[in-house]
């Protein structure tokens, strides 16, 4: 690794339903971050509405940078670099943000730095509200459990933006299954929080929801239990109970952390690291931070629940590292909806 240089970068995401800026010093320091929210118009679908999300990136991206410059205190000439989500994301979505920063670059005549939105979750582990305390910088080789709506994988990062996939899901990825498993309840989008609430009064051993291991593998499968839970639904619907709602939020929740923190903590103890990190969507999930702040053996970053869900700071984290070992972008490059972490 080279001797880091100081930027200060503004990065933008819209990879998905949520118009997001954030201004970063040196790769850590938060100095603004806006988080401008979708969800209550795709709450009326039940999911993100491509279309409707991309429309709304549009007319949000600009309010979106303006806001986050006067909340820093700056203006665009403060700016070293510009960093942005190429993917993986919704392809009408993605082309927004890409769009504005690339104006955004060529207007100022800044470098542009293409960021991937899964290294940016990662890179999120990182980040710390400036002038706050400075957490513990994440020490190499890490074991990183990347758990969102779109993606579930274990790597083992062995450096900077090094990254060796052990293993993902063959199906569904967490995120979605919380998604998914929420509707059959009858809860709220997006499904993570609506099943963490309903979970707080329920009984976590009354239903023993299927546990997939996939012995031998790190791999994942989340389809199964689904389909257990809306077969436990049916039973009461077929029988004219009403569902005992709180009880399978709180069984399914339970299954699916233990699936996820014992896999990663054999990982861990497999590849020999000492450190951890949690990060997406999923990883604001209370029960899951939880088990992974009680085990003593690893030291865990887990970002702030700020942080954990789709926001800009984390790409201009990501863009950071790859601005500063040489990787900017031109600004001739297209958007790539599915990029690979590795
Ligand atoms: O990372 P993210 O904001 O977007 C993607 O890159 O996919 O993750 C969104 C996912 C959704 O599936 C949402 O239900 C889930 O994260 N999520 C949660 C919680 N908060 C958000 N899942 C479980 N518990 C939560 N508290
Ligand atoms: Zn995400």
């Amino acid at each position: 690794m080279p001797i880091l240089p100081s930027a200060r970068i503004l990065a933008i995401e819209t990879s998905c339903d949520e118009t997001a800026c954030a201004i970063l010093e040196n790769g850590r320091a938060l100095l603004a971050s806006t988080v401008a929210s979708q969800m209550d118009i795709h709450a009326r679908y039940g999911g993100v509405f491509p279309e409707v999300a991309s429309r709304q990136h549009v007319l949000a991206i600009v309010p979106v940078v303006e806001d986050t410059l006067a909340k820093a205190h700056l203006t665009l000439n403060d700016v070293d670099a510009i960093a942005v989500t190429r993917g993986p994301g919704l392809a009408g979505s993605l082309v927004v943000g890409v769009n504005a920063a690339k104006g955004l670059a060529l207007g100022r005549g800044v470098p542009l730095i293409a960021a991937n939105h899964l290294e940016g979750h990662i890179y999120s582990a990182w980040v710390h509200n400036a002038g706050e305390s400075v957490p513990d910088e994440p020490q190499f080789p890490l074991m990183v459990l990347l758990v969102s709506g779109g993606h579930t994988e274990l790597n083992l990062m062995t450096n900077h933006l090094e990254y060796k996939r052990l293993g993902s899901t063959l199906d569904d990825a967490a995120g979605e299954a919380f998604d998914k498993v929420a509707r059959i309840l009858g809860l709220s989008y997006p499904g993570g929080p609506s099943i963490q609430k309903a979970a707080e009064d329920g009984d976590p051993t009354r239903f023993n929801f299927p546990r997939a291991w996939l012995e031998g593998t790190w791999n994942f499968s989340f389809s199964g239990i689904k389909t257990a839970v809306l077969r436990e639904a049916k039973n009461y619907q077929a029988q004219g109970r009403s569902l005992p709602v709180s009880d399978m939020a709180a069984s399914f929740q339970a299954a699916i952390v233990d699936v996820l923190f014992n896999k990663t903590m054999n990982a861990a103890h497999e590849f020999g690291v000492k450190e951890m990190i949690v990060a997406g969507g999923v990883s604001a999930n209370r029960a899951l931070r939880q088990a992974f702040q009680n085990q003593k053996e690893f030291n865990v970053h887990i970002p702030p629940l700020s942080l954990c869900t789709d926001n800009a700071a984390m790409i201009a984290a990501a863009g950071y590292y790859r601005f500063a070992l040489g990787h900017t972008s031109g600004l001739d490059f297209d958007i790539q909806p599915t990029w690979p972490l590795s």
